[in-house]
């Protein structure tokens, strides 16, 4: 079915486990990540950026999803990443979409918390759950550029959580979008003191490029929601390639679409086997 991302955050937060949040570019992606959703009996959320949102549209994704979810058995939900404005999140809730995220993170403290409001009232009034960051997770997602690398500071997060009255909050405490050059630090001991002030669901940005042990680290921690988008777009595309390579004289776009989404399915598995979402529909 297609469901929002309360109850499934909510499920994780009391269960001790993170639901994993995917992004999709295409119909192949989605398509690949239900699977294996199906395959592990997990919830899933699957996500578009705004830059994916310019290259497909909201109505496109909303339908795609919309009717992947509807025929799949456990739940799946459709989130706006990393929102660039309330209009964006507004076009999203109007499309379908049953999740939303305001980044106001490189905006000051005030600006941050008054646009995240705006977006978190918009959306709960019609029964959409809205995430939102404070702190700068590194690297570049989209239009939505970190200026410096700053954590979340648990007493900001905590006055945060209350005067925007947002469903869950993205933490900074070291990871960066993109692959990492080199193994990341976390502040691993921060996001325990962000978990004691805060009781939203906590989510975990730039997750490409962790280890294994990392993630795990932070979901024991109260991380609930871990987002992978990087290592989905690499394994999709070096699956094309792999396959236009050995196979260089393919015409019809299903056959490199098919390696594409094994491998899709295949790295999506492993990611929530480490999150711990699997078995849990
Ligand atoms: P990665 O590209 O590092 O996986 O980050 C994903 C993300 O945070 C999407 O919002
Ligand atoms: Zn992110
Ligand atoms: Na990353």
């Amino acid at each position: 079915p297609f469901v929002t991302s309360e109850k499934m955050l909510l499920d994780a937060r009391r269960g001790g486990y993170a639901v994993g949040a995917f992004n999709a570019e295409n119909m192949e992606m989605v398509k690949a990540i239900i699977a294996a959703a199906e395959e592990l009996r997990a919830p899933v959320m699957i996500q578009t950026t705004s830059s994916t949102i310019k290259y497909g549209s909201v109505e496109t994704y909303a339908a795609i999803v919309s009717a992947e979810a509807m025929k799949a058995s456990v739940p799946v939900c459709l989130h706006l990443d990393h929102g660039s404005s309330f209009g964006l999140a507004v076009r999203c809730v109007m499309a379908g979409y049953t999740s939303v995220m305001m980044d106001g993170s490189k905006l000051p403290f005030e600006e941050n918390i008054a646009v995240s409001r705006q977006v978190a009232e918009m959306a709960a009034a019609v029964g959409i759950p809205c995430e939102a960051e404070l702190g700068k997770v590194g690297g570049k997602e989209d239009e939505v550029e970190a200026v410096a690398d700053t954590n979340t500071d648990p007493a900001e997060a905590k006055e945060f959580v209350e005067r925007t009255g947002i469903s869950s909050l993205a933490v900074a405490i070291g990871t960066a979008h993109g692959f990492y050059v080199g193994t990341p630090v976390l502040d691993v001991e921060r996001l325990s003191e962000i978990r004691k002030a805060v009781d939203v669901p906590l989510v975990l940005h730039g997750a490409s490029g962790l280890t294994d042990e990392q993630v795990q680290g932070c979901v024991k921690r109260g991380i609930c929601k871990v987002n992978f988008a990087t290592e989905l777009r690499n394994a999709y595309t070096r699956a094309v390639e792999r396959y236009l390579l050995d196979n260089p004289n393919t015409i019809d776009p299903k056959a490199y679409s098919k390696a594409a989404m094994a491998a899709v399915t295949e790295l999506v598995k492993a990611r929530m086997k480490v999150c711990g979402c699997d078995g849990k529909m």
